[in-house]
């Protein structure tokens, strides 16, 4: 597993494809589901022991994060970052399942996963491990297809907006993004019946984020422009 504190350092950065969908996640974000949604889904006792996986980790922007809270983890993304991470298809059922150290499945798996496969990507992470959190648009609750393919027979336990703005930039990380659209956390524990919404509370964005974020997960000045133009 990688060690809590490994940071991505941003020098001699990787282009994924547009079609990939890199939109690396805020770090503060994160931390929402780990100091607000996760514990209050009773799982605060389970984050010290359990590991997690992050499928679509791109540059390890949400794996490093989470990873200041779980007991240990790992991240994997079919395009090569260059971060060091196993580069594999979540969506290929032939891919290997389970910890790189170990082989050992994960109890968690956390992600924040392309858009238009997301609900591919949920259905096939419900088979493998007994809690999913998913971080999509709040808008990703409607639609007809969703409802059929996913929602009717699968609902989430618990559908955690955010009550402030996630600003998600292509390609890189800006900490001084804006953004109109709205973000959820989906989370589902296997076996458990869904819950009232719960709102993560103003505030996170300041609180969650910590002095260092900056120098670890966003664009270095020498990395080169990559992509970073259109917010969402
Ligand atoms: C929205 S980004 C999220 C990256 C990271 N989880 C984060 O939060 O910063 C989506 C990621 O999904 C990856 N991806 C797209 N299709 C994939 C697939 N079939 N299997 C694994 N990763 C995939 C992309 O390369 C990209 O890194």
């Amino acid at each position: 597993m990688i060690p809590a504190g490994h940071t991505a350092v941003m020098a001699s950065r990787r282009e994924p494809p547009d079609s990939l969908e890199f939109f690396p996640t805020p770090p503060w974000a994160t931390r929402a589901l780990c100091k607000h949604v996760l514990p209050h889904l009773g799982l605060q006792q389970a984050m010290q022991f359990c590991a997690c996986w992050d499928p679509a980790c791109g540059e390890g922007h949400m794996i490093e994060v989470l990873l200041e809270y779980l007991n240990g983890g790992w991240g994997s993304d079919i395009f090569d970052y260059g971060r060091g991470y196993r580069v594999e298809d979540f969506l290929d059922e032939r891919t290997v399942i389970g910890s790189p150290e170990d082989g050992m499945a994960p109890e968690f798996i956390i992600s924040n996963p392309p858009f238009r496969p997301a609900a591919h990507f949920v259905r096939r992470a419900l088979t493998l491990a007994p809690v999913v959190a998913m971080l999509l648009r709040t808008a990703w609750i409607e639609g007809v297809e969703r409802y059929e393919t996913l929602f009717r027979d699968q609902p989430p336990t618990l559908f955690a907006p955010f009550v402030e703005r996630v600003p998600m930039t292509k390609g890189r990380w800006d900490p001084d993004a804006s953004t109109a659209t709205s973000y959820a956390w989906f989370v589902w524990l296997r076996g458990r019946q869904p819950m009232a919404p719960f709102w993560i509370p103003p505030g996170c964005r300041k609180a969650l984020s910590r002095p260092d974020d900056r120098r670890r997960f966003a664009v270095q000045p020498d990395a080169g422009p990559l992509l970073a133009t259109a917010a969402e």
